[in-house]
């Protein structure tokens, strides 16, 4: 019966068929899955030449060349395109266009500096920018930069709200049950940053406009330091999380090449709001931030170096501000300082005086793979 054998020959076929799709459905799962695991899409923008922001600012003092090269050369690389914001000599700065505040004490390095950053401030406010990622000429990347900021995106979108939730359920502290007999200061620090921690979310559902959403005013990006927010009094039973985590980040350097002491395992990211940050390698504005940004530090107040001044008003500290900013960041942070090694005399070194505390360290620290310490292997056509 020549139809009978035909049907079998038929069912044989079509279950080796759905085999054969199966087995490429767990291989693809599969694959998707630990590259999922590793870096998130890069989405939404965070592709584009200016990484998904609307403007990337660069500041370099026109003496510099040396850094200008360098920089240009790394942005080439990356596929990003920079506008130069030219530093300046604390000396052309007239007496007169200071703002209130002992400025007397700072160094020519740092009022220099403040005068640049606050050029770049008004330029991003003057062409009405949305967002703008600002750029020390002494900033340095991981090769994986877009998908850092693919995680600092969702992170970006997911903390502003969160942390929010956490400030009120700070200030409205109402016992549990089972927190009698054990008052919070009791409870295993340990303990306390798991509960204060949630995993950093694989998408973000509602949909954005804006890569890095629009609740914030600061993404301090690049720094040499920054702590981890201390716990909120009283918030340890019912404590409301208040950090992201994102785990087995493999450009996370290994635990010995970074000098804190963290809770958490070693290639962990942790995205959660500055506190006593220090350094502006790199940061993100908004508009509203840039505004802000302008009247705080631009008018009201002078009296400490620009990068300080921003960490302790970030935090709520400065005297008589006004609101606290929406100012978030990493540990580890995701630009790193490239000071080459030392070449001449002053070679890579820093012209504001305190940036870094530590005098000259070798390339790219803090980055697995610094784009700028491997110009020489990407030059020549070679991976990092
Ligand atoms: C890159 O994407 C951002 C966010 O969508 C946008 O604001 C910006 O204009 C884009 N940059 C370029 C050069 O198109
Ligand atoms: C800054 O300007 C002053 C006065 O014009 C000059 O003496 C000094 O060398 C300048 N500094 C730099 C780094 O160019
Ligand atoms: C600035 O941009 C915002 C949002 O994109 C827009 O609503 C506003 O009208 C702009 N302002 C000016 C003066 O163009
Ligand atoms: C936290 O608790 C201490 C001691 O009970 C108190 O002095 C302090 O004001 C509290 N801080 C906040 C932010 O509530």
């Amino acid at each position: 019966m020549p139809s009978r054998n035909y049907g079998r020959v038929c069912i044989l076929f079509a279950l080796c068929l759905i085999f054969l799709l199966f087995v490429i459905w767990i291989d693809d799962h599969h694959l998707r899955n630990t590259f999922r695991k590793q870096y998130p899409k890069v989405d939404q923008g965070i592709d584009n030449s200016t990484l998904g922001f609307e403007a990337i600012f660069a500041i370099n003092a026109p003496w510099r060349t040396d850094r200008k090269d360098s920089l240009m050369l790394a942005t080439a690389h990356t596929g990003a395109t920079i506008e130069w914001i030219d530093g300046i000599n604390a000396s052309s700065i007239d007496e007169r266009a200071y703002p209130q505040g002992n400025h007397r004490t700072m160094t020519k390095g740092n009022l220099g500096s403040w005068r640049a950053h606050m050029n770049v401030i008004r330029t991003i406010i003057e062409q009405n920018l949305s967002t703008a990622l600002i750029l020390e000429d002494d900033a340095d990347w991981d090769h994986q930069l877009r998908h850092q900021l693919a995680s600092f995106g969702l992170a970006a979108r997911t903390l502003p709200d969160m942390l929010k939730n956490a400030d009120r359920a700070g200030q409205v502290h109402i016992p549990s049950t089972d927190e009698t007999g054990s008052p919070s200061s009791n409870i295993d620090p340990m303990d306390l940053t798991k509960r204060s921690t949630l995993p950093l979310p694989s998408t973000f559902s509602a949909s954005s406009y804006y890569p890095y959403g629009d609740k914030w005013d600061i993404l301090w990006l690049g720094h040499c330091g920054t702590s981890f927010p201390p716990h909120q009094n009283g918030t340890a039973k019912d404590s409301v999380p208040d950090r992201l985590k994102l785990l087995n980040d493999p450009t996370v350097p290994p635990p010995q090449l970074t000098s804190a002491q963290s809770p958490y395992p070693p290639n962990t990211r942790i995205y959660h709001r500055t506190h006593s940050t220090l350094c502006t390698l790199a940061y993100a504005v908004s508009q509203g931030g840039a505004r802000k940004i302008m009247y705080e530090h631009g008018m009201r107040n002078l009296d400490k170096g620009y990068d300080f001044a921003l960490s302790e008003w970030c935090d709520g500290e400065t005297k008589h501000m006004g609101e606290r900013p929406m100012c978030l960041t990493s540990s580890p942070a995701v630009f790193g300082h490239y000071w080459p090694d030392n070449r001449e005399a002053g070679g890579g070194k820093s012209d504001i005086a305190g940036v870094g505390g530590g005098g000259i360290v070798s390339t790219g620290r803090g980055l697995v793979r610094s784009v700028r310490g491997g110009l020489e292997a990407l030059i020549n056509g070679e991976d990092l």
